[in-house]
């Protein structure tokens, strides 16, 4: 019978290990103030090949709850696990590797090395990651011919297309996008989201976009709304 009762007690671990596995980012109880109340008892799962979209109005917090989620921020309650483990138990060092190696930002100013061209800035994120820029993601994202062009001499929309292609080199497993085509025109912004799409796909990715973009948010698995110190699911 213990036997038995091994044999089963290794298969359910089995089990929690593959839930584990498949689960990405876990945020519990979340709550977060600054002059006033953002939110509270914000709760969030990302599994491998999520996309998960939230709305909201200017000011209500999204791009806080973002900026916990990815790590940048300590919550006032609450935790966020990435790949099963607690981010306020984890050392620096192991943070930093977490964020350097699986965690791809892009947020509504976006911080390309201004005196440098697009492709030194690509080469800086292919050096730490180590990744090789990938030309055909450049061709897609409209910005292969710009590429020996300072970053000062691009458009808003074009430094906006680097600092993706920066983020994508990377490979990262969690994607968090802050309005990542807020300067783009609707068709290049629809392409985007698609390069977004294909390589969460095929990375076993996921990814948490923040936009005011009510149609492009419903392109994702998931949609919240972040209201009344609540975040509600919507889609
Ligand atoms: N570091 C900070 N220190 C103090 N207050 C902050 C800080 N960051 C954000 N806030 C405040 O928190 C509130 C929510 O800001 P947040 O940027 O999260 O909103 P948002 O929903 O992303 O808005 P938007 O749609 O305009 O980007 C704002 O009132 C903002 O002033
Ligand atoms: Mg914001």
């Amino acid at each position: 019978m213990w036997k038995n009762i091994s044999k089963l007690k290794d298969r359910f671990l089995a089990i929690t290990d593959i839930i584990t596995l498949m689960n990405l980012l876990s945020a519990k109880n979340i709550s977060h103030t600054f002059e006033y109340e953002l939110f509270r008892d914000v709760s969030l799962e990302l599994d491998k090949g999520d996309s998960i979209a939230i709305i909201g109005i200017s000011g209500s917090g999204k791009s806080t709850l973002l900026h916990i989620l990815s790590t940048l921020l300590a919550p006032d309650a609450g935790s966020v696990e990435i790949f099963g483990k607690d981010v306020q138990m984890m050392s620096k060092k192991e943070l930093s590797k977490i964020k350097r190696d699986s965690l791809g930002l892009v947020f509504q100013s976006h911080y390309l090395f201004r005196g440098f061209s697009a492709r030194e800035n690509l080469e800086v994120a292919a050096m730490l990651s180590k990744q090789e820029i990938d030309d055909s993601v450049l061709k897609r994202l409209g910005i292969y011919e710009n590429i020996e062009q300072k970053v000062t001499e691009l458009s808003g929309g074009q430094q906006q297309r680097v600092s993706i292609a920066r983020v994508l080199t990377k490979k990262p497993r969690i994607l968090f996008l802050d309005e990542p085509t807020g300067n783009l025109d609707k068709a290049t912004a629809n392409e985007v989201m698609d390069i977004f799409f294909d390589f969460i796909e095929e990375k076993e990715a996921a990814m948490i976009l923040v936009t005011h973009d009510e149609e492009l948010a419903s392109r994702c698995k998931r949609v919240y709304r972040l209201q009344d110190k609540e975040l509600i699911m919507v889609k």
